[in-house]
């Protein structure tokens, strides 16, 4: 099989001059708690979006997706509004989130070739959008702070799709660290600290292959609920900005202050970010088995106060707790369908995997795709040729 680059140059017919590569991520622990300013476990993984990129005179953008070998075709004149279901809006968005930042770019040929699962819960858009974010820096010679570059990825989703999404996922594909799980802070925007995951364990990705589409989900609706319950809560609590301000005993004796629906929502998203600093010391102090069962207990607040699992990523779980080797399991990232990622231990691994296949296939006649993650490094861009 010939090289991105090789493919490139023998269906553009001349070289490409920048290589730029960006990572799927997994959000470990700490579901829906990046819009409420809050703490997330996450990592880049292996898996990744290449882009190649060569600069062309005039307005014309033509890509080519070597996954599928769907090919796209855009003037710079015509990115104002997202085209219906298409893979070029993610990179149309990034032009348009740049054009608000008085950054033009110009005409150019791509092509793409990823391995990240679609739609499935490891942001293969975010992946992406953060490769041709890359890959545009290099080339236009664009000089944004790396935080920055990732709000323009946040903002093709909020602004150019409409999806009301937080900042983990295109930070995760740009802060990632090989080998390592990074504690982010939403509020602050930086990298706490990198955790490690320990050696004998490692994390397994079982895909419920029920897709999710977060366009038309009930993401932002999750996210309206988040808002309006920090709202009360910051009339009995000055100082609240945001969930993440607020602990969970207060949240328990404000009860009364919040519709039930907003409590639940609440109690999870508080739940979570106390998770993930409870998880962290954990992870440090080696106990592994301690950070499992606070995976199943994400889950079950998941599965009941925030009510974005299904009834397969619940199966998926349940299995995990029967499963010699496993050490606990939750969904990942927005939910409503995707992937679960699940505790394991090394050596049981591979048993793991086809015990859970099997049993998947057996309760909902599906074949799950699973993917054995090691974390990998952030986006990354360079020259060539
Ligand atoms: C999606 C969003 C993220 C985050 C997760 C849930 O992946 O894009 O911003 O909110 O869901 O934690």
């Amino acid at each position: 099989m010939s090289t991105l680059e090789e493919r490139f140059a023998a269906h553009f017919g001349r070289p490409p001059a920048v290589l730029a590569e960006a990572p799927g991520r997994l959000e470990i622990l700490g579901n829906h708690t990046d819009y409420n300013q809050g703490f997330v476990l996450s990592c880049a993984v292996s898996c990744r979006t290449r882009a190649v990129l060569a600069p062309a005179a005039g307005k014309i953008c033509r890509l080519k997706d070597f996954r599928d070998g769907s090919e796209k075709t855009f003037s710079l004149d015509d990115i104002a509004a997202p085209l219906h279901r298409d893979w070029s809006n993610y990179i149309r968005g990034v032009i348009f989130e740049l054009r608000k930042r008085n950054v033009r770019v110009g005409g150019f040929d791509a092509a793409i070739l990823s391995d990240v699962p679609l739609s499935a819960g490891m942001s293969s858009s975010a992946a992406l959008e953060t490769a041709f974010c890359f890959a545009f820096k290099e080339t236009f010679e664009i000089n944004l702070a790396p935080e920055e570059w990732a709000r323009v990825g946040q903002g093709v989703e909020n602004n150019y799709l409409g999806l009301h999404t937080g900042l983990l996922d295109q930070f995760s594909s740009i802060f990632g660290r090989e080998h390592a799980l990074i504690l982010s802070d939403f509020r602050t925007v930086e990298v706490l600290k990198t955790v490690p995951l320990p050696d004998d364990c490692l994390i397994v990705v079982v895909n419920s292959m029920k897709k999710h589409n977060l366009v038309d989900s009930e993401y932002n609706v999750r996210r309206e609920d988040c808002e309006s319950a920090a709202a009360k809560l910051a009339k009995i609590y000055p100082g609240v900005r945001t969930l993440r301000d607020v602990s969970v005993k207060q949240l328990e004796d404000a009860r009364a202050a919040l519709e039930e629906r907003e409590f639940r929502r609440a109690a999870h998203v508080v739940g979570e970010d106390d998770r993930v600093l409870r998880g962290c010391e954990l992870l440090c102090a080696g106990d592994a088995a301690g950070f499992g069962r606070l995976l199943w207990e994400s889950h079950e607040s998941s599965r009941v106060n925030f009510e974005n699992s299904t009834a397969e990523l619940d199966i998926l779980v349940e299995l995990s707790k029967t499963i010699p080797g496993g050490l606990g399991a939750r969904l990942s990232g927005g939910g409503f369908g995707g992937i679960s990622i699940h505790l394991v231990k090394r050596g049981s691994a591979d048993a793991y995997a086809k015990t859970i296949r099997k049993a998947y296939r057996e309760r909902c006649g599906v074949d799950a795709e699973i993917i054995c993650c090691e974390a990998g490094a952030g986006a990354s861009v360079r020259k060539i040729g």
